[in-house]
């Protein structure tokens, strides 16, 4: 909803509020962003009252004594008295100065951003326009409202009206400003395999960046940022997130003045950035969004989730629920065989699987990761038959089959690369940088764009594929035209071939992927529902990725998948239980070599499939909450929650020696309202109790002996029943006991033998 009287601009969502206002000189300044204002007059009195003059400050003299410094401003230029750092610096011949005033206000029906993808179903547009007459440059700030989900969007424009070249040396998409109230920023830091660990930085006097230079938006800082109160609980207090809808380099900025002033900058990157743009020419940056919470990180989780799941993903896609997948990379890499395929296809169809994914390795000559991207046709050799026998295989068993491909990359023995190549990036001077043996192709071309999105289209028309792995492997470097205009139009590039692949096949299931999570972001989700989260499928890794993104994005968009007990990346091993208990929370699927798995295994993967499907809308749509983090008692709790039931997910990373008691907690219940609860129970492999087992054993077993290895493969020993009635009162407040922990006093009925890096889920309904 937007309403404006005079000089106030109201822009309000279904429980917030943007309070915009023209000043005398013309700038525009935000003067409040929280809870909803219901009418134009709860605004007056917002402004900054400015009355008393700073000393020592630079003051245009139409303005009496405010100095643009002290001003709240939306978007900000160096040169005329505000000494923020600017979110926008251009220039000309003539000039670098630039103030923009502001000229006139349009409200509407949503347009798309012209380059970059835009959220849907947006229910107002506001189009603020600002004016440079001096240099005859148009400043138009694009504001979309959201009301549903609490969120603002906002973009910037900048169009030459002059005859002289202006060059555009940086430009953010988003800039707040606020008072600060005791606030911390979170931020996220990370490289391959490891994404996602969590970052808090008190806001101190003074600027702090992060930022992605390596041409994605990277795993180095996911472009999600958001602040909150100190010390305060988790779903209190006032918090703010910012994203942005794009996938190149990107900068997220907040500065405090010595007043307490906090400036929050969001857009592209400026590295490298000299944008030209001529007579009558715009330039357009990617759009980012804002959410305002006064539940704390809880509150703006609830948000963007409802954002991403209704405005960024694709309508085919919303809330439409996910298969269960098998994918065959952690089990055999890049080298398989046909007859391997087929056992691993029999096998999960047996378990319950729904769709068979072939990663790397169908096409060219690729055995290892030097060769055959770019040779996007089946290796006969290595796949008699083709892609078409593999999917006729799957559906033939009642499977979906998928498919792996990197578009985006070739290696150098590709036809298509010896055929162009001046198809790759390159600076023309330098020999090119390769990374995982590879070249990244030069989507700013027409013909490379035609090429990526001819690979895809013809692979999918190869064969029945219901689904279609992208990955992108690699960063970027030999930027042909400085890194900040390379990655820009590479970006609109992708963006255009993206478009037309989803276009040409709306109900392909795309998962992103980048070596994991290198590109997750919003605009990748624009196109791809769901991500590849990390090459990491360790148990802990995927528990924290959870608690730092989930935040941010939605579970539907998090792909996980059950790998080995053996982790891969961190030789850590973890039970299969207690994986799936992490990896259910999100989009599940498995990637461990299914000939493997033992008796007991099967058995235990079956029936966590069935409680997946009996509950799979929710554990990929529910709304979720984090209860507890990992610094309390090294335990992590967060819960999914629909209309009718809650799933607590219990994580305990270390295991104490004697601990104190437990209690399952949860949110968002009915406080009169009476719950039953009930854990899934979990089957214990009896290796865990060592030679303890001869405890209950009538004949003695070797810690890791044979015998212990032959029985453990076949017999479990049932894990402990929770279940019980308490009212949502309870269970939101101090919660209700769970049964004792092992003490090393024996194993009493009910004990809980959790141990390290372990996990239980609870299902809690209204009786
Ligand atoms: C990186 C991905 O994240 C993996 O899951 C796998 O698809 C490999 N690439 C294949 O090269």
């Amino acid at each position: 909803m937007f309403k404006q009287q005079n000089d106030i601009f109201l822009l309000s969502t279904k429980n917030t509020s943007l309070v915009l206002r023209k000043n005398e000189q013309g700038t525009i300044s935000s003067e409040y962003y929280g809870p909803r204002i219901p009418n134009i007059e709860g605004c007056f009195g917002l402004a900054m009252p400015h009355t008393n003059p700073t000393g020592n400050s630079a003051v245009k003299e139409e303005n009496g004594f405010v100095s643009l410094d002290s001003v709240n401003a939306i978007y900000s230029t160096y040169g005329i008295g505000d000494y923020f750092y600017p979110s926008i610096v251009l220039n000309n011949d003539k000039t670098n100065i630039f103030d923009f005033a502001f000229k006139g206000l349009e409200v509407g029906k949503p347009h798309k951003n012209p380059l970059f993808p835009t959220p849907q179903d947006a229910n107002e547009e506001v189009v603020i326009t600002c004016f440079d007459s001096a240099t005859s440059t148009t400043l138009k700030l694009h504001y979309f409202i959201y009301e549903e989900s609490d969120v603002i969007a906002n973009y910037a424009e900048i169009r030459n009206d002059s005859d002289d070249i202006l060059h555009i040396k940086r430009c953010a998409s988003l800039q707040l400003s606020l008072v600060n109230r005791d606030f911390e920023l979170i931020s996220t830091y990370g490289s391959w395999a490891n994404e996602g660990n969590i970052e808090i930085t008190p806001i101190k006097y003074g600027r702090f960046i992060v930022e992605s230079t390596s041409g994605s938006s990277s795993a180095k800082h996911n472009p999600f940022i958001y602040i909150r109160q100190k010390n305060h609980a988790i779903d209190d207090g006032l918090a703010y997130g910012f994203n942005l809808v794009y996938s190149g380099n990107h900068e997220e900025s907040v500065e405090m003045d010595p007043f307490q002033n906090i400036r929050i900058q969001t857009g592209i990157s400026s590295l490298g950035l000299d944008k030209t743009i001529g007579h009558k020419e715009s330039f357009v940056t990617p759009i980012a969004v804002m959410s305002f919470s006064k539940d704390g990180q809880v509150g703006l989780s609830h948000n963007f989730s409802k954002f991403v799941n209704e405005s960024v993903i694709r309508k085919e896609f919303q809330y439409k629920d996910r298969p269960i997948i098998y994918n065959n990379w952690e089990a055999t890499g890049p080298s398989f065989t046909k007859e391997k395929l087929f056992l691993l296809m029999e096998k999960a169809k047996d378990l319950g699987i729904e769709t068979f994914v072939l990663d790397d390795g169908w096409f060219g000559n690729r055995n290892d990761d030097s060769h055959g991207l770019g040779d996007w046709f089946v290796n006969e050799d290595k796949l008699p038959g083709g892609l078409k026998s593999l999917s006729d295989k799957a559906n033939e068993l009642g499977l979906s089959f998928g498919i792996w491909m990197e578009p985006e990359m070739v290696n150098d023995d590709a036809v298509v690369y010896k055929e162009h190549p001046d198809w790759i990036i390159n600076d023309g001077l330098h020999k090119t940088i390769k990374g995982r043996n590879q070249y990244t192709l030069d989507l700013r071309k027409q013909e490379v764009q035609d090429f990526a999105f001819e690979s895809v289209a013809n692979t999918l028309k190869s064969a029945n594929i219901n689904y279609l792995k992208w990955d992108y492997n690699r960063p970027m470097a030999s930027f042909p035209d400085g890194v900040g205009n390379f990655v820009y139009d590479y970006m609109v590039g992708l963006y255009k071939v993206l478009d037309r692949v989803v276009t040409a096949f709306p109900n392909i299931l795309f998962e992103n992927c980048a070596g994991g999570g290198n590109r997750f972001d919003l605009g990748m989700l624009s196109f791809f529902p769901q991500s590849w989260m990390s090459d990491d499928t360790d148990i802990h890794v995927r528990a924290n990725l959870q608690k730092a993104f989930l935040v941010g994005y939605p579970l539907s968009v998090f792909s996980n998948h059950v790998s080995a007990k053996t982790s891969n990346q961190l030789l850590r091993y973890s039970s299969l239980e207690s994986k799936f208990d992490i990896a259910s929370f999100g989009v599940l699927g498995y990637e461990l070599d299914l000939n493997d798995l033992t008796p007991l295994d099967e058995e235990i993967i079956k029936k966590q499939i069935s409680f997946y499907k009996e509950h799979r809308h929710m554990l990929q749509f529910g709304e979720h909450s984090l209860i507890q983090d990992l610094d309390v008692e090294h335990k992590l709790i967060q819960q999914v929650q629909n209309d009718s039931e809650v799933i607590v997910s219990y994580y305990s990373m270390l295991q104490l020696p004697n601990p104190r008691n437990d209690f399952l907690l949860a949110k968002g219940l009915d406080a009169d309202a009476t719950y039953v609860y009930e854990n899934r129970q979990e089957t214990l492999n009896i290796k865990k109790f060592g030679h303890l087992i001869n405890n209950l054993s009538p004949v003695h077993i070797g810690e890791d002996s044979l015998a212990q290895a032959e029985l453990a493969s076949k017999q479990g020993m049932d894990g402990e029943v929770t279940k019980g009635k308490a009212l949502g009162s309870v269970l939101m407040g101090l919660g209700v006991p769970l049964p004792d922990e092992w003490k090393m006093t024996g194993l009493n009925p009910g004990t809980r033998v959790m141990g390290d890096f372990a996990a239980r889920l609870y299902v809690i309904k209204k009786e």
